[in-house]
């Protein structure tokens, strides 16, 4: 069967790479987290004292940004693919809301974003992939089979955060990360290069009311659709 590109952007804790997840093992995909990448690079800028509480030196960041390496690797256990920071395994520790503060700053960053498109369109080069982020659809890959945008209020988004924060033992508050939520999206909507912005040709799908199975099945049926 022919191969596709699923692109799935949306604002921060849409549920995008619960539901991306699922369809890329359902048809046999490969999944990839753009954000995690995202959030790799700023983890490291914040390892090396890029980002401290003076503030975030744009300048050396780019001039480190050839000493990174970012890389997937296929957890079976899991069943998706973990990411790598020079070798070291960071899924758990770029969830962390310390990162999610800084993360958007260093998105803005064009070089970065260069560096990271090349990445994504590696990857995704033979099809047969879902991708989730801000800018898959309109700058990674304009040319998809299938482009959803995944919207839910600002609250929903910040409730299903605040719970996977805490299920996985951060100290945070709700407040808190309902104002994250909101500035990252401020900052993802604004910036100059690749703003997430839905692409004319994508579906949108709200699902401030929508059960995980509900979200499934409607994706599925796009993508047959697609197919
Ligand atoms: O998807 P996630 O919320 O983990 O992404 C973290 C951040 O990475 C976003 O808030 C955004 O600033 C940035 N990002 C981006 N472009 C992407 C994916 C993520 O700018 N394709």
């Amino acid at each position: 069967m022919n191969k596709i590109t699923i692109a799935i952007d949306g604002f921060s804790s849409t549920g995008k790479s619960t539901i991306a997840k699922q369809v890329a093992n359902h048809l046999g995909y490969i999944y990839v987290d753009s954000g995690a990448m995202y959030r790799a690079v700023t983890l490291y800028a914040m390892n090396q004292g890029i980002i401290n509480k003076n503030g975030f030196d744009v300048e050396t960041l780019i001039k480190k940004l050839k000493d990174i390496k970012i890389s997937f690797k296929f957890n079976k256990d899991l069943g998706f693919a973990e990411v790598y920071l020079n070798g070291n395994n960071v899924e758990q520790t770029i969830r962390s809301l310390e990162v999610s503060r800084f993360v958007s700053k260093v998105a803005a960053v064009s070089a970065v974003r260069k560096k990271l498109v090349a990445i994504q369109r590696n990857i995704g080069k033979s099809k047969g992939v879902v991708m989730d982020g801000r800018d898959i659809g309109t700058v990674v890959f304009p040319d998809a089979e299938l482009k959803l945008f995944m919207t839910a209020s600002p609250e929903t988004r910040a409730k299903r955060r605040f719970k996977e924060l805490i299920s996985r033992g951060d100290d945070v508050v709700y407040e808190n990360v309902l104002k994250n939520v909101q500035e990252r999206d401020y900052i993802d909507s604004n910036r100059k290069d690749s703003p997430l912005i839905k692409a004319n040709d994508a579906i949108e799908i709200d699902n401030s009311n929508l059960s995980l199975e509900e979200q499934f099945e409607k994706v599925l049926q796009l993508v047959g659709i697609a197919l």
